[in-house]
């Protein structure tokens, strides 16, 4: 087994429409998301006990059972009747309650890891409905480029290569303010107000499309159904896209459930007084940092 560290990328959502409550209590969406080059790194050891055991250098992870690592692991096992344990490092950098997709690209990348440890077990079919089987952002993971989400999340393609070709190597800020927000929470507000916020899937689907055949920018395809549910709460968040807009002509939206948001940098984008205004805005204890849609 190698020790070299695995990449494991936080992802944004740059379309996210909310199309609906199911019987099963999840909601339907189409989602555009995209990898990020920002990350975790996972390296997988072997463990001599033959158990599965992590260890994380920021001490607010856990890194007991609940961790999705573990939970991936124990699920890849039992799926291969594997016996071989391995012991995860995990060095985080993807902040957590961000809606960036941090724990559940760090279970896929363990996902990966031990498979390929394994000589490959599992097909491609059987990994994406292990990985679904996690959390509905986990199969997207799977994938190395921007992709179309759609049902909880398990329903997943590639973007068409001229479309993913005006995302990819675009660069973005990437801000979080000092507070985390739950999924959960989130989606039971949208249910709270519903059906307001949800856009019909045809709507959803049309809005789409229109992206899709076109050669609109990465800016024109931005939309996110949750935000005004979260902004009604965590003021701090709209506050803080209406100043990118106005003072600096950016085109920003929250990704996923939040806290997190992103905004699309240009050439002449002065990053260093973007940055230096977030944290005025936001204070001290806002994260900010520059990645690139891979
Ligand atoms: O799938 P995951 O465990 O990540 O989802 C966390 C929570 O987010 C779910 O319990 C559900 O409340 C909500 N959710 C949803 N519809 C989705 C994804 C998540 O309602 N498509």
């Amino acid at each position: 087994m190698t020790a070299t560290p695995i990449f494991s990328p936080a992802k944004i959502n740059l379309f996210l429409a909310i199309t609906g409550r199911r019987v099963d209590g999840y909601h339907d969406l189409v989602s555009v998301v995209a990898p990020l080059g920002f990350g975790d790194t996972l390296q997988v050891e072997p463990s001599p006990e033959g158990r599965f055991t992590m260890e994380c250098d920021d001490p607010a992870v856990p890194t007991d059972e609940s961790n999705l690592v573990l939970r991936a692991a124990t699920a890849f096992a039992a799926a291969t009747g594997g016996r071989g344990g391995a012991h995860f490092r995990l060095e985080k950098r993807i902040p957590v309650g961000a809606g960036l997709g941090g724990g559940s690209s760090n279970a896929v990348a363990a996902l990966r890891a031990l498979n390929d440890r394994a000589g490959r077990p599992l097909a491609a079919g059987r990994l994406a409905a292990l990985a679904a089987s996690l959390g509905s952002d986990c199969p997207l993971f799977l994938h190395d480029g921007p992709v179309v989400m759609r049902g909880r999340g398990e329903r997943v393609e590639a973007l068409p290569a001229p479309a993913a070709a005006r995302l990819r190597g675009r660069r973005i800020l990437l801000f979080k303010p000092g507070f985390g927000i739950s999924t959960p929470w989130a989606y039971g507000r949208m249910v709270a107000a519903a059906p307001r916020h949800y856009l019909a899937a045809t709507e959803a689907e049309a809005r789409l499309a229109a992206w899709l055949d076109g050669d609109a920018p990465a800016e024109d395809l931005l939309f996110n159904g949750m935000e005004a549910v979260v902004d009604a709460k965590y003021l701090a968040l709209p506050m803080l896209r209406d100043v990118l807009r106005e003072e600096f002509d950016l085109a920003s939206r929250m990704s996923g459930s939040g806290s997190a948001g992103f905004a699309l940098l240009r050439a002449d984008t002065p990053t260093g007084a973007v940055t230096a205004r977030i944290r005025e805005v936001w204070g001290a204890a806002a994260f900010v940092t520059e990645a690139k849609i891979s």
